[in-house]
């Protein structure tokens, strides 16, 4: 979802791209998420774990996106190996590959919301604790440490942000492991009932994933950014019941339903998130633009269209 929209913007600017991606069946990666401009893109079907190919593609590069992921917190937990060898050893490759082919780039790595887990005061600003309350986060903070590391070790330039809970077009609508948002709203086109647990109260910080894309690409042409750990969201707490009215008010007919709250899912409610953002809007520039009301109605357009070719 990011990358490719990362991808959109940096073709709209000029710029020559590569993607690389493994394509792994569960993941996000979808060729149809570039069809647009596969024709002014060099796609590479790759995995970070691969340290020859990762060498290759990132000579040259100017700016490297470092954003592939095992990004579900719950298969983390499950398959707490198969995300360290992903989110972890993936990402040394990447800093290895750049040692060796590319110490010039600037490089920007996504960790996530995650790494905060329980929230003990908000907004939360990059000085939080780090209460993870999973693999991924664990191995998300891992993550930002090895960037900030190879910048120190090795002179790469490196920045990492924090994100907080992207939607949008683009994103896999296959499960429902990560990406609640997007979840809800291929519920409401199927016609099926959205399930708020308990007063469905909790504030969340959701972002519009073009949003993001732009942070990103704000964090990689800053001078000011390297080295740094930015939080990126709307900066906005919205009720987890708020944004599923959103969605069910722009598809018609849709029914909320009201349960409890089943007791696993206890374990990693991490309580209200809202991101400070104040750090990154005062380094670069960046401002998010997209309400919730408006992603979430671009959001619903687009699987409108699209819809076969994400379920
Ligand atoms: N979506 C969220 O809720 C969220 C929240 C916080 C942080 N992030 C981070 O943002 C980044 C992008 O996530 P996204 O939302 O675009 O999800 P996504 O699933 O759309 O993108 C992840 C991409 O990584 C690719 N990938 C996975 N393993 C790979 C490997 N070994 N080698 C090469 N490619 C591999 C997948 O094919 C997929 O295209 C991730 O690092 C994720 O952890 C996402």
């Amino acid at each position: 979802m990011i990358g490719s929209t990362i991808a959109h913007l940096a073709v709209a600017q000029g710029a020559q791209v590569t993607v690389l991606d493994a394509l792994l069946p569960m993941y996000g990666g979808n060729p149809f998420n570039l069809h647009k401009i596969l024709d002014r893109i060099d796609f590479v079907q790759g995995d970070i774990r691969d340290f020859e190919v990762l060498k290759e593609a990132v000579k040259g590069a100017d700016y490297i996106f470092s954003l592939a992921a095992q990004v579900s917190y719950v298969d983390s937990n499950i398959h707490p190996l198969l995300d360290l060898d992903i989110n972890c050893r993936g990402h040394l490759n990447l800093l290895n590959a750049c040692v060796q082919a590319n110490r010039e780039a600037r490089i920007v790595f996504t960790s996530s919301r995650f790494v905060y887990g329980t929230i003990e005061y908000n907004p939360v600003d990059e000085k939080h604790p780090f209460n993870c309350l999973s693999i991924y986060g664990i191995n998300k903070l891992a993550g930002e440490k090895y960037y900030r590391f190879y910048r120190d070790a090795y002179g790469l330039q490196t920045v990492s942000l924090r994100l907080a809970n992207p939607y949008g077009p683009r994103q896999q609508m296959k499960h429902s492991k990560y990406g609640i948002v997007n979840w809800f709203m291929r519920l409401a086109l199927e016609g099926q009932p959205l399930t708020v647990y308990g007063e469905g109260s909790q504030r969340r910080d959701y972002i519009f994933v073009e949003d993001v894309a732009e942070a990103a690409v704000y964090a990689a042409l800053s001078s000011e950014t390297e080295g740094q750990v930015y939080n990126v969201g709307s900066g906005i707490g919205t009720p987890f019941k708020d944004m599923v009215s959103l969605v069910a008010a722009c598809v018609p007919g849709t029914e909320i339903r009201q349960v409890e709250w089943p007791k696993d899912r206890y374990f990693v409610e991490t309580g209200d998130y809202i991101s400070d953002i104040t750090r990154i809007t005062q380094a670069t520039g960046w401002q998010p633009r997209t309400s919730l009301k408006d992603g979430i109605a671009q959001t619903l357009d687009y699987y409108r269209q699209h819809r076969d070719r994400y379920w």
